[in-house]
């Protein structure tokens, strides 16, 4: 039996009493707790400890490390293209990624984006994108390669080999209350994103009510944080901050927000959606070498639907085939008239998750038909009895306890709310 260089209990409690771990010992903690040494009730209280205590810039990297290490590291470097991905810390009615990859790729430049399923009240790219009938979101790395040079968009579910120690770990902090730390949000992404090889990378990290982050000075130090970690291992990275208050677009769920990313890749689509969507595809073709790109010419023209079609194709689905409908609808109306003040994204994510559209485990499925459809967003005029939200479900059932959640959820006022750009600030290092 080899013998273990390090003690658990020492790395645990130089971090509870605020002393900064060595390099050596932080390596070891990540690969020992990979290989089962360091018992999960070790890692949960070293977690807390970094919640509470926090890391220096020089552990967070560290930290990064050990988990990259903990798996395997793609390489786009054959592929004869500049790849360049997008990561958004996750909100309600986010469905950026859908139009964007294809807006993107169709500037010949390829999008590797290796996603995820919601859990809790953010929603999962790949459970919107398995609303299309027979869209298959496993992929060997072959198959995510030659889909990459032939084609330009992917995106798939990332294999289980990325950055194994953060998977466990993750599904540690998602129990023990330690998922809100940033050394450890920032380790947890970022480790991911190098891992996955892009040359580079736009992150989407949002504040506000509907995100991890309530406030933006907390998301501003994530993002320089992640920032760091991105461009010091040789991924050019930059981020937006953006506003996620209110829910973005119209659609909250899987199969609604396809309809409203489709909508988006027809030249139309709601505002926030278009503005986000236009910014981030600028952001990322800027760090790919394409400066003054026709962003909206591109959604325009039909060419980023075109990239759209083809790379549902690709993955088995048919992207003319009918979306789920919803068995069951509820709406509620305005009761006075007004202008629509407030719709805080925080209970109408939660509300959606009620509907069936979020699991609360991991093994759950969805319902890919359920979810909310907004009729206004804030600022809009609206006249008693005016639809504001549609409910979406498979069972009438859910729709009290959806409710319930949107107690108190939006308001309509006598004067309209000031009007706010959803991108607030670019951060480059
Ligand atoms: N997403 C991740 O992948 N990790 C976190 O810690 C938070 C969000």
């Amino acid at each position: 039996m080899s013998v273990e260089p390090f003690d658990a209990v020492d790395v645990i409690r130089a971090k509870r009493d605020g002393a900064a771990v060595p390099e050596d010992a932080l390596r070891w903690m990540v690969d020992a707790y990979t290989r089962g040494y360091v018992s999960d009730a070790q890692m949960a209280s070293f977690a807390m400890a970094v919640f509470l205590r926090g890391m220096e810039r020089d552990e967070i990297r560290v930290l990064t490390d050990a988990m990259i290490a903990s798996g395997e590291r793609m390489s786009f470097a054959d592929l004869g293209k500049s790849t360049v991905d997008k990561h958004s810390t996750g909100g309600v009615g986010d469905k950026i990624t859908l139009p964007l990859a294809p807006l993107v790729a169709s500037f010949g430049v390829a999008v590797p984006q290796l996603s995820g399923r919601g859990l809790g009240h953010t929603g999962g790219t790949l459970d919107k994108l398995e609303s299309i009938p027979g869209w298959r979101a496993a992929l060997t790395n072959e198959e995510m390669f030659a889909q990459l040079r032939d084609i330009g968009p992917v995106i798939c579910a990332a294999g289980s080999g990325l950055a194994p120690a953060d998977k466990k770990l993750y599904a540690l902090r998602d129990v023990t209350g330690t998922v809100e730390a940033i050394p450890l949000i920032a380790s947890s992404i970022m480790s991911k994103k190098i891992a996955e090889g892009t040359d580079a990378l736009v992150l989407d990290v949002k504040f506000g009510s509907g995100a991890f982050m309530q406030d933006i000075e907390r998301a501003r130090e994530l993002a320089r944080t992640m920032v760091a970690l991105g461009n010091d291992s040789g991924v050019a990275t930059t981020a937006l901050l953006t506003d996620m208050n209110a829910p973005l677009g119209f659609a909250i769920g899987n199969a609604n927000e396809v309809r409203e990313s489709v909508e988006v890749l027809a030249g139309g689509g709601p505002r926030d959606v278009v503005e986000l969507t236009v910014a981030l595809a600028r952001e990322m073709l800027g760090l790919a070498g394409v400066h003054d790109a026709d962003v909206e010419g591109a959604l325009a023209d039909g060419s980023a639907m075109d990239m759209w079609r083809q790379m549902i194709q690709a993955q088995g689905g048919d992207p003319e085939g009918e979306l789920p409908q919803p068995r069951e609808t509820e709406t509620v109306v305005a009761d006075r008239d007004g202008i629509v003040a407030r719709m805080d994204a925080l209970p109408f994510g939660v509300a959606a998750w009620r509907l069936g559209a979020g699991r609360a485990r991991a093994q759950d499925p969805v319902v890919h038909a359920a979810g909310i459809d907004l009729h206004v967003k804030p600022g809009d005029t609206v006249t008693t009895g005016q639809p504001l939200f549609t409910l979406l479900a498979d069972d009438a059932a859910r729709f009290a306890r959806a409710t319930d959640a949107l107690t108190g959820a939006w308001d309509i006022a006598d004067d309209a709310p000031a009007a706010q750009p959803i991108v607030r600030e670019r951060i480059t290092a």
